[in-house]
């Protein structure tokens, strides 16, 4: 009976080596074959990178999966469906597999995919998925921003949904996170505009890496072509906001009051 090696999702953070955790990087030294992911075969892989201005050398035998930048379903199936087939291959030569994920695996990230695929195919796989600092958490630090304080929303959606989706959303969060931003960039600046929200909004392009840029006159970056690895933080602080119910604080009022009593 094959005995296949375990599939592991390895976090590492946006680009910063510092914001590797402690358990990817003891993964990554652990005898674990590397695998990682380009959009095309043999092209730079920026998950790759972090780990190298880490200080760690690429093991000789690491290994690319091709996840290629399209919407196109049918090249798309065929690439998931190699990289999921190659993976199992892998592990059934029983070593353990880690699979390098830039920011965090369970946030938009092709590990997810990719281990339920293979689990499909092998359901005896186990899978380990090691959590990590995320682009927009890193992104808040970078810009001195906060995320949400208190009672505030959140939400953090890919720019795709459209202008209308994220005109909407402004009323109903106090923050918006907007991921893969790259190709709306225009009509974003332009939603930010009319809705007077371009001094509360900033701009984070590869934050971690050497080339982070924090662009805070976001109308200044109309016509540009930005970086895939670039997202935007948008608040509204002028939002107004329903009822809330405080059931959280009134437990805690009856515990202060039962402690005094
Ligand atoms: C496929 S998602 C990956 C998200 C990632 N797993 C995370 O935890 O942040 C790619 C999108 O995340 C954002 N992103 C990822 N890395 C980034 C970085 N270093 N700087 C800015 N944005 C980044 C961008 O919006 C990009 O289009």
């Amino acid at each position: 009976m094959t005995r296949y090696g375990k599939l592991i999702g390895a976090s590492l953070g946006p680009g910063d080596p510092e914001l590797i955790t402690r358990r990817s990087w003891a993964v990554l030294q652990s005898g674990a074959r590397w695998l990682y992911p380009v959009k095309k075969a043999e092209e730079s892989s920026y998950a790759l990178s972090i780990v190298e201005r880490g200080g760690l050398a690429v093991p000789a035998d690491a290994e690319e999966l091709v996840f290629p930048m399209t919407r196109d379903a049918e090249i798309l199936l065929k690439a998931w469906a190699n990289a999921a087939v190659r993976t199992v291959e892998l592990l059934a030569e029983g070593r353990d597999l880690v699979f390098l994920v830039e920011g965090d695996a369970s946030t938009f990230a092709t590990f997810g995919h990719l281990a339920r695929v293979v689990r499909e195919l092998v359901p005896e796989v186990e899978v380990e998925t090691i959590p990590g600092v995320s682009s927009f958490a890193a992104a808040a630090a970078s810009a001195e921003l906060s995320l949400a304080e208190e009672d505030e929303t959140l939400a953090i959606i890919p720019a795709a949904y459209g202008v209308g989706v994220i005109d909407h959303l402004l009323d109903e969060f106090d923050t918006l996170v907007l991921l893969k931003v790259k190709p709306l960039m225009d009509d974003v600046i332009d939603l930010l505009e009319r809705r007077g929200l371009l001094a509360t909004s900033c701009f984070i392009e590869k934050v971690g890496s050497p080339d982070e840029r924090i662009v805070r006159d976001v109308a200044s970056l109309k016509g540009e072509k930005v970086n895939y690895l670039s997202l935007m933080l948008v608040q509204n602080p002028k939002r107004e906001r329903g009822e809330l119910r405080r059931g959280c604080r009134q437990r805690k009022d009856a515990q202060d009051a039962s402690a005094h009593a």
